[in-house]
């Protein structure tokens, strides 16, 4: 499908560089480094950056098939998706099952990993040097980043993820404890999911044992984490290649 995997650069994250094919199609490629802490910590890891595109573009596929709309369009086999272009809302979408990381900071009051009584949906600013504040429907509303009933769908489409994410793990013998989902608005002004789901955005455990970027938070080496990227995916079923 992809005829040009490349572009002008037009944008360099941690995670990931983008480049521009033409005015409908950009090229994510996934960088083979692991950060934790806004940057902090920052370490070259071999491997990953194939090991997350694959998992993008298994589970957006996956997502696809149930009816979510998302912006992949193909994946090279390496470490580069296709996607459509969107104009980004630049918050971040964080869905909780369990009561674990941000959360527990803001919420002592509750033990780590508890259930919580139904998924908890909530908006973060994207800003590296505020560290990613939690806002409000309201801030978000008042700051023109979406409105009301865009926010509402937001909030269906991210409770619908959920399900379809955790039931495919569960069949998995996986726990999805959370994750982070980033929208933007394609031409038509149609809501779409954007960016990844990875290891480096969801928290997924097995037998209680992580295998996501806790594992790098909490001081295992990039190459243990990526060792752990490879079992994610062979446990998902993720393919190694297109
Ligand atoms: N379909 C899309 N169209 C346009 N921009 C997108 C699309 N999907 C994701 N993005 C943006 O592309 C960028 C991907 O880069 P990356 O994730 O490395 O950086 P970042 O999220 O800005 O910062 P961080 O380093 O904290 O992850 C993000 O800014 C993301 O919001
Ligand atoms: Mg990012």
């Amino acid at each position: 499908m992809a005829s040009n995997w490349t572009g002008e650069l037009i944008y360099e994250g941690k995670a990931k560089r983008v480049y521009r094919v033409d005015n409908e199609f950009l090229v994510m490629e996934f960088k083979d480094e692991v950060t934790a802490f806004d940057g902090a910590r920052k370490e070259h890891a071999p491997g990953k950056g194939r090991l997350a595109a694959a998992q993008t573009a298994f589970l957006m596929g996956l997502l696809g098939r149930h009816g979510i709309r998302n912006h992949l369009v193909d994946w090279d086999g390496d470490r580069k998706i296709l996607v459509r272009e969107l104009r980004m809302i630049p918050i971040e979408v964080i869905v909780r099952n369990y009561a674990y990381g941000s959360f527990l900071k803001r919420m002592p009051l509750m033990k780590p990993m508890t259930k919580f009584s139904k998924p908890l949906v909530e908006f973060h600013l994207k800003s590296d040097e505020l560290h990613d504040p939690l806002i409000t429907t309201d801030d978000i509303i008042e700051a023109g980043l979406a409105g009301q009933e865009q926010l509402n769908e937001i909030i269906s489409i991210a409770l619908r993820v959920n399900e379809i994410l955790s039931d495919y793990m569960v069949s998995r013998g996986l726990m999805l404890v959370d994750f982070k989902l980033e929208f933007g608005f394609d031409k038509s002004n149609n809501l779409v999911l954007a960016d990844e789901l990875s290891g480096d955005t969801m928290r997924v455990l097995i037998n209680g044992r992580h295998l996501d970027k806790e594992l790098f938070r909490k001081g295992a080496s990039a190459m243990d984490l990526v060792k752990s990227y490879e079992e994610m995916n062979k446990i998902l079923g993720v393919p190694l290649n297109t």
